[in-house]
């Protein structure tokens, strides 16, 4: 079935409804995604963007509504992880002489994965363009969005922008549009993408949304290369950017902890107890069986990080050392923090979590409490008192 984007444009990308993750096991998944690519059908013919290798007889299929793989003439790849493009050697098998419109970086990123693909490639920049026919397909380098071979493609003819990953989502539907469906998910999915993919690079974010909102593209929808295309309201997502980008918090704390038997889980039941009785939101995470991937996008928006560990061979649990890490290359911007744990003899945990902290530009703003062995009524008195002075500095903050 054929489906159309606007006039003349056409979804030809694949869904993948069941996979639970991505990037290997890095990234969670729970409601799958897709592979959006796009159809121009003008004087030429025109593809944005590829799918994954096992979805390309999918993608094919899709293509030959319209035209023969054989008749397409250009391919352009606004970003080529292998997600978007290793459908790209069968394409070049069928037709070899199609030329591949990329950014500089995509000059790298696809003749590195794709060799046999250097000899059909066109680099194109910010401020190019080509003529298809009626439409006039222009470009906008939007490095660390999240590549540095990422490129925006736009048709005026049509005010489409094709933003490859950036503005998307990890949503597998059967709709197209974002009025199309009751939320199912939408905002959730798209902050988990910021928060899990884009934080790092939330400064030349800012920059690049700048440059790109000051060339004054009309813009009737946005079709990023995965989820929904935002047809309704589609700057809002642009707005959401800049508010991620610009680590806008709302006044709420993020516990996390792991116990080896219990008392630091009971640290963190009374750190929450100080937060709730001064106001604050909070949730609270067992590093051990949570999904590393939803806590960080609930850190995204969180002002507060408490972190909670057991000392064990003079450090912190493992699972704890794994969200430090993630915290320190994600590098969340305006974030205070504090740690707690347990401990029997040595009890390094709190200098761990806290040189964690230093390290992911987290601002430690009230002493760390430790507890020996099982956490007493004072200890636990000494939490309530650390749920109440995060409280206070995220209200002063
Ligand atoms: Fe969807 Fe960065 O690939």
């Amino acid at each position: 079935m054929k489906k159309q984007v606007c006039e003349g444009i056409y979804w030809v990308g694949a869904n993948e409804w069941s996979k639970s993750h991505f990037h290997g096991h890095e990234l969670s998944i729970k409601h799958g995604t897709t592979y959006n690519s796009f159809f121009i059908d003008d004087e030429k013919k025109v593809v944005i963007d590829s799918v994954r290798d096992s979805k390309c007889d999918e993608w094919f299929k899709n293509i030959e509504e319209f035209c023969k793989i054989e008749e397409l003439d250009i391919l352009i790849v606004d970003h080529a992880e292998p997600d978007h493009s290793t459908a790209i050697p069968r394409l070049l098998e069928r037709n070899p002489n199609i030329q591949i419109y990329v950014s500089n970086g995509g000059k790298i990123s696809v003749s590195r994965f794709f060799p046999m693909a250097v000899n059909n490639l066109k680099v194109v920049k910010t401020g190019d363009s080509i003529k298809i026919g009626k439409r006039t397909l222009k470009f906008f380098e939007a490095q660390m969005l999240h590549w540095p071979d990422t490129m925006f493609t736009y048709s005026d003819t049509d005010k489409v922008l094709f933003s490859a990953d950036a503005f998307g989502e990890h949503l597998s539907t059967s709709k197209l549009f974002n009025d199309e469906i009751e939320n199912e998910g939408l905002w959730y999915e798209a902050e988990k993408y910021f928060a899990n993919i884009l934080t790092l690079y939330s400064q030349p974010i800012l920059k690049k949304i700048d440059a790109f909102l000051q060339l004054n593209w009309e813009l009737k929808m946005i079709a990023p290369s995965h989820g929904i295309i935002w047809r309704d309201n589609p700057t809002q997502i642009v707005e959401k950017y800049i508010h991620w980008a610009k680590g806008e918090c709302e006044g709420k704390a993020v516990i996390i902890f792991d116990t080896i038997w219990g008392g630091t889980e009971k640290m963190a039941d009374a750190i929450g107890q100080g937060l709730a009785e001064r106001g604050v939101h909070y949730k609270i995470f067992n590093a051990g069986s949570a999904d590393m991937a939803d806590v960080m996008t609930d850190l995204l928006g969180a002002k507060a990080i408490i972190m909670g560990s057991a000392t064990r061979n003079n450090t912190v649990l493992p699972v704890i050392a794994a969200f430090l890490e993630e915290t320190k290359g994600l590098k969340f911007r305006n974030k205070i923090g504090a740690a707690f744990g347990t401990y029997g003899w040595s009890g390094e945990c709190i200098k761990r979590i806290e040189a964690g902290f230093a390290e992911s530009g987290i601002e430690v703003v009230a002493e760390g409490v430790k507890s020996q062995f099982s956490p007493d009524e004072k200890d636990l008195l000494k939490c309530k008192e650390l749920g109440h002075t995060i409280a206070s500095k995220i209200k002063c903050k």
